[in-house]
């Protein structure tokens, strides 16, 4: 699966890449590689990745894990190669593509909820097998916030009815920062804190307490920065679309919330800070270690 992901996702950077000459059929073709990266073959490396950290994190069987891996990364990419339409509702193209993108970019959140019941249900149902409670925050608080950011944010504004008034808002940052913080940076962070015991010298396997307070000041100044982003988008909605102000104008109105996304990313930039610290805060295990005695590797292997 992993390997798939890796594979498609050189292959689709080629559609952006071709040069037509005419900006709508340019446009028209990156979408491609933009939203079947995001919403497709992404969709195979986080899946892969979320699919090996259960099995190691919890005491879910393989085969189990493997078999509904595929129905929910099948799922998400069937819906989202038609639903790449929901990035051809303005653009000059056949009015056909509004319902097409509607309809099926509505169906890519079924797949994203099946993503978090398939993470929860394994914790629940085979236990926390590993003493890494760390790494099982970060990889199931990816698929839950996945679901929050991608699968519900990106079902409020992938509408037609709904498009044609937020489109290219804040709105659509809101959605664009949770999604992606979800999907691609939580399940990194994810590998990351599962592997770092394993890399590194002196330290527990549990996860640190400062590893925990990057990860809660992540989450939280996350969820702060798309809200600061929805009310921002929600103001400017209202004042540019509906009474017609002009961009700049709309701006300024909208100042405060620019103030709460300063206070909320600077909670965000914290827990960063702390996690890069964190990483760095003990050395790296060298080759010859590998094998004594208490090294987790050896306990867990
Ligand atoms: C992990 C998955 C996803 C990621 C990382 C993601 C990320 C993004 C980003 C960054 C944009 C902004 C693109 C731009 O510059 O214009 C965007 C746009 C959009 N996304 Fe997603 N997305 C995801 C899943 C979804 C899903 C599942 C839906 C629908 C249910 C959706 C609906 C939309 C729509 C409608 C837009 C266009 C907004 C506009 O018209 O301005 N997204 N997405
Ligand atoms: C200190 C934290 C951050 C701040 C203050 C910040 C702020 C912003 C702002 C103001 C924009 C432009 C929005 C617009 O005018 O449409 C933007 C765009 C964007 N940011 Fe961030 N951001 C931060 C962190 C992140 C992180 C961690 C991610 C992903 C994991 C991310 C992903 C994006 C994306 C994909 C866009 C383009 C969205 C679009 O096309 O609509 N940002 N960011
Ligand atoms: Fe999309």
């Amino acid at each position: 699966m992993l390997l798939a992901g890796l594979l498609f996702s050189a292959l689709l950077y080629l559609p952006a890449l071709f040069r037509f000459g005419n900006y709508t059929v340019e446009t028209f073709y990156r979408w491609w590689t933009i939203h079947l990266w995001v919403e497709g073959v992404w969709e195979m490396i986080q899946g892969g990745f979320l699919a090996f950290l259960l099995i190691r994190l919890s005491g879910a069987d393989r085969e189990v894990m493997e078999k509904w891996l595929y129905v929910i990364v099948g799922l998400v990419f069937m819906a989202g190669i038609l639903g790449t339409a929901h990035h051809y509702y303005w653009i000059g193209v056949p009015q056909y593509w509004l319902p097409i993108g509607g309809i099926f970019s509505a169906l890519e959140p079924v797949a994203l909820v099946g993503m978090a019941i398939y993470a929860y249900a394994a914790m629940r149902r085979s236990g926390a097998a590993h003493p890494n409670g760390l790494a099982i925050h970060w990889t199931v608080g990816s698929a839950v916030f996945t679901l929050f950011g991608a699968g519900l944010l990106g079902l409020a504004h992938t509408w037609p009815a709904v498009n044609k008034w937020t489109h290219g808002t804040l709105i659509t940052a809101m959605h664009g920062h949770a999604a992606f913080f979800g999907a691609y940076a939580m399940i990194v962070l994810a590998m990351i804190s599962y592997t770092l015991p394993y890399l590194t010298r002196n330290r527990s396997e549990k996860g640190s307490t400062l590893g925990y307070a990057a990860f809660w000041l992540m989450i939280g100044g996350m969820f702060g920065m798309t809200l600061s982003f929805a009310t921002a988008g929600l103001g400017q909605v209202y004042l540019e679309r509906i009474m017609g102000l002009g961009y700049l104008d709309a701006q300024l109105k909208i100042q405060v919330h620019f103030l709460m996304l300063i206070a909320t990313s600077t909670i965000f930039s914290a827990g960063v800070m702390i996690f890069i610290w964190d990483f760095f805060r003990t050395p790296p295990k060298l080759a010859d270690e590998e094998n004594a005695a208490d090294a987790p590797l050896v306990k867990h292997a």
